[in-house]
């Protein structure tokens, strides 16, 4: 998971997303069955977050390297930290702007990579429309030919029920909507338009799909919904003062119980909607 934006602040904490999104990489049984890692595979993790999912990889790779990039000096620290290069020496974590790596680190281009993967991450580091095709034709650029892309992200109609309600919340504290959508840090594509993005850097297709899958929060004491809205919501959250802040999340988190708390035990579903795909370099 990263953020790549165009402001240099970093709005993660590897700390707060431990607590209340500790469920994003046990999610990723599907995507990681696409992966398919070989032991002898090259592979680079876009936006790797704090680094669970890298690690797990860079286990199955065991005569392969792994690289993770985050734009999040937080979570890369963590990840250095958390995975360090004595017990996982074929592994290695580097801070960097995934919607600029020609800039960044240039050399990750050179085409020596068997497969790029990516999960839930992409939808941050596809915001802005001016660099949404750079990143697809770095990761075309960083592959073998005959190597994969593989990845899952937020797709159309993500979490539609918490972003609406958190930019109504900031509508009725104030924030004109036009400020509010400015500030989404999110874009959750179709699967027609990943499906064109893809083929118009090169790759063929293999596999797109879009899976509706409501998915359990952490409970109220690791965070719950709050914290989901504080730490994923953090840039729309940032229109508004501290003081507002607080009362736009109560106002969110209220509106939101009757849609997604249920009632047998308490817990907090959002409807989370997955976009995997699988596209290949074509071998010449
Ligand atoms: C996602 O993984 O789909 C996601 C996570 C946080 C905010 C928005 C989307």
């Amino acid at each position: 998971m990263t953020v790549t934006q165009n402001s240099k602040k970093d709005h993660w904490s590897s700390k707060a997303y431990n607590t209340s999104a500790s469920f994003v990489p046990k999610l990723a049984t599907t995507v990681y069955s696409y992966l398919d890692p070989q032991p002898t595979d090259s592979i680079l993790d876009i936006g790797c977050g704090d680094g669970p999912l890298t690690a797990q990889i860079a286990g199955a790779v065991s005569s392969g390297r792994v690289l993770g990039l985050d734009a999040s000096p937080s979570m890369i620290q963590t990840a250095q930290k958390d995975y360090a290069p004595s017990k996982h020496p074929n592994l290695i974590f580097q801070v960097a702007d995934c919607t600029k790596l020609s800039k960044e680190v240039p050399e990750v281009l050179d085409g020596s990579f068997d497969k790029v993967f990516s999960n839930a991450a992409y939808h941050w580091i596809l915001r802005n429309p001016e660099t949404r095709k750079d990143v697809f034709s770095d990761a075309f650029k960083a592959l073998k030919p005959g190597g994969s892309l593989v990845f899952e992200m937020g797709g159309a109609g993500n979490v539609a029920e918490v972003r609406s309600t958190i930019i109504a919340a900031l509508a009725m504290h104030g924030v004109l909507l036009d400020e509010a959508r400015k500030a989404d840090p999110w874009f959750f594509p179709s699967e027609k338009w990943i499906s064109a993005m893809l083929e118009d850097v090169g790759f063929q297709v293999e596999r797109v799909e879009l899976e509706y899958r409501p998915t359990r929060l952490t409970d109220h004491d690791e965070g719950g919904l709050e914290g989901w809205v504080r730490l994923f919501g953090a840039q729309l959250l940032e229109t508004v003062s501290e003081l507002t802040r607080a009362e736009v999340v109560r106002w969110v988190v209220e509106v939101l119980r009757s849609s997604c708390q249920r009632e047998e035990d308490g817990s907090w579903w959002i409807g989370y909607v997955r976009l995997r795909a699988v596209a290949k370099k074509p071998q010449h």
